[in-house]
């Protein structure tokens, strides 16, 4: 089988990769006994970036000073699970640059920062007012610093954008796709027409198109 790591050349030291290898123990435990509902999930998934924001943030968990990511998506690890596959992977951002606001299909995930800030805006899955929409209530937005991170589930914090707030900021994302087990015709990130959002039934909702996948 080929090595699930990637580009670990990139991180600072063997400090630094053995703390991406408990992390990713640490990721698969956690798919081998995913808990059912959303707040034993939440509460697992803020245990784990406790774990990882402690490595980050004792500077065991760090890049090579001033390491040249080779794209947009870094991937670190890939592999599969007993039910679907686990994915780390690094997301360089400039200042002011933004991934454009997306939903996740079957999807749980985490978004760290290693380096530099981040804004997150996050948004909560109500529901499908009709199938190419969706229904999203605000969670409001928060500012991450390095060791800092935020989770999605199925529904709450499913719907997030995340913008540099710092030349050089590089998020760690770790995600677990198809291990919610739902039928999903195309799973993973779904991005939404953020332009043609409009009020939903009350204060703090909106309706949103969700762009059709190809
Ligand atoms: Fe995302």
């Amino acid at each position: 089988m080929s090595d699930p790591f990637r580009n670990t050349d990139l991180l600072a030291d063997a400090d630094a990769r053995q703390a991406l290898g408990r992390l990713v123990e640490t990721c698969r435990r956690f798919a081998d006994a995913v808990p059912e509902g959303e707040p034993a999930q939440a509460a697992a998934l803020e245990h784990i970036l406790e774990i990882a924001g402690t490595e980050v943030r004792g500077g065991t968990l760090r890049l090579a000073p001033a390491a040249a990511l080779p794209g947009p998506v870094v991937r670190l690890y890939k592999a599969p699970l007993a039910r679907g596959r686990l994915k780390l992977q690094l997301f360089p951002l400039a200042r002011g640059e933004a991934h454009p606001p997306h939903a996740h299909h079957d999807l749980l995930s985490c978004q760290l920062v290693l380096s530099g800030a981040a804004r997150m805006y996050e948004y909560s899955l109500l529901g499908r007012p009709d199938p190419a929409s969706v229904e999203v209530r605000e969670e409001g937005a928060r500012t991450l610093a390095p060791g800092d991170g935020v989770f999605t589930l199925a529904r709450r914090n499913n719907i997030h954008w995340q913008e540099g707030l710092a030349d050089g900021t590089v998020l760690l994302n770790v995600n677990w796709q198809g291990c919610l087990g739902q039928a999903e015709a195309a799973p993973g990130r779904r991005y939404l027409d953020w332009e043609n959002r409009r009020p939903g039934p009350a204060e703090g909702r909106l309706i949103v198109p969700e762009r059709t996948v190809a």
